[in-house]
């Protein structure tokens, strides 16, 4: 794909080939994301940050990822704080926040909402989800991060097992992983999940039709043995008809220290896309896994950053301009901060 000037609205635009050239940029971009470099080279720039679902991750490192390219963020969270609570139509928000920035992100609650609002505008808009469709960038991270866990290249991949586990009905994480990892060879997804929060159909079939091998079961240990990657994933509460709906599946799958103690390989990574439920009840991925060397949750967040840099980068046309306005950081960075 030409990502220069292009929306990015779900993985089912990316090529393999598309994929190495956004992991080489973003690769470039660690020096930045760490605090060692900063660049100015969307300097003048603004982005629109337009998130009306709650968020922490996404909304924040897309924000963070602008202005550590030297651009601005404008931002505005919830309905409540936008004219759409007064009426406002998609098409009219989007014409007219396209007057005010360079680039849009929106994470909206309904599928498709996203490509809507794109349709509408003449610039670059990024989703940051639709609902319980898509969440591309939060999957090109996820990919980003397995390369770097496991230590392969994409092409080094073919073969890989990787669990998902959870609601992979409503997981859109989920649904946007899987069509990307399709683009790799021969991987063998296990799909841990009730029969009611199943990937559905299209994914599956589709998945099979490139080649992969997928296998289902609702039985945890049995799915996350012999594997290289767990990714497990919230469940998606705001996606039922009723809290009580819901409820039936609350703590269906917990991961403990024990559970992966007794039923992992030592060198199983363990992921997901955050936030994690932490309570009681809930616990998909437990608190007692937090000293775990192969948690990769908060570096998988962290990835966040030098991911979202390169797309700023790429889809504005700036990627081969970024060190020539970047110096070294003045300020103190931290590795570590002991409490008393
Ligand atoms: N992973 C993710 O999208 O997190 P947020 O909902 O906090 O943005």
């Amino acid at each position: 794909m030409l990502f220069r000037g292009s929306h990015i609205l779900s993985t089912d635009q990316f090529t393999l080939g598309d994929l190495q050239r956004l992991f080489a940029v973003a690769q470039g971009m660690e020096p930045y994301a760490a605090r060692r470099r900063t660049t100015r080279v969307l300097e003048g720039a603004i982005l629109g940050n337009l998130f009306f679902e709650p968020s922490t991750r996404s909304r924040i490192s897309f924000g963070a990822a602008f202005n550590r390219l030297g651009g601005s963020v404008r931002d505005t969270t919830g309905f409540q704080f936008s004219s759409m609570a007064k009426g406002e139509s998609l098409y009219d928000t989007s014409r007219v926040v396209s007057g005010y920035v360079d680039i849009i992100v929106m994470r909206h609650p309904t599928i498709g909402s996203v490509r809507e609002f794109a349709a509408a505008t003449h610039i670059p808009v990024i989703s940051g989800g639709d609902g319980a469709g898509e969440h591309p960038t939060q999957a090109l991270l996820d990919l980003y991060t397995i390369r770097k866990e496991l230590k392969r290249d994409l092409t080094e991949l073919r073969g890989m097992r990787i669990a998902l586990v959870g609601d992979l009905k409503f997981g859109r994480t989920v649904h946007s992983l899987i069509k990307l990892l399709s683009l790799l060879e021969h991987v063998h997804f296990t799909l841990v999940a009730p029969r009611e929060l199943q990937l559905p159909d299209d994914l599956a079939e589709e998945a099979k039709r490139r080649g992969h091998s997928l296998r289902a079961t609702p039985n945890l240990y049995e799915g996350i043995s012999n594997v290289d990657v767990i990714y497990t994933t919230r469940l998606q509460q705001e996606r039922f008809t009723s809290e009580a709906e819901a409820e039936r599946f609350r703590g269906s799958y917990s991961i403990t220290n024990a559970v992966y103690t007794r039923y992992c390989g030592p060198g199983t990574v363990l992921m997901h896309p955050l936030p994690r439920d932490s309570r009681a009840g809930a616990m998909e991925l437990h608190d007692d896994l937090n000293a775990n060397p192969q948690l990769a949750i908060f570096r998988q967040a962290d990835n966040g950053i030098p991911v979202r840099m390169a797309l700023f980068a790429l889809v504005l046309g700036v990627e081969d301009k970024v060190e020539a306005s970047a110096r070294n950081v003045n300020w103190y960075v931290p590795a570590r901060i002991d409490v008393e």
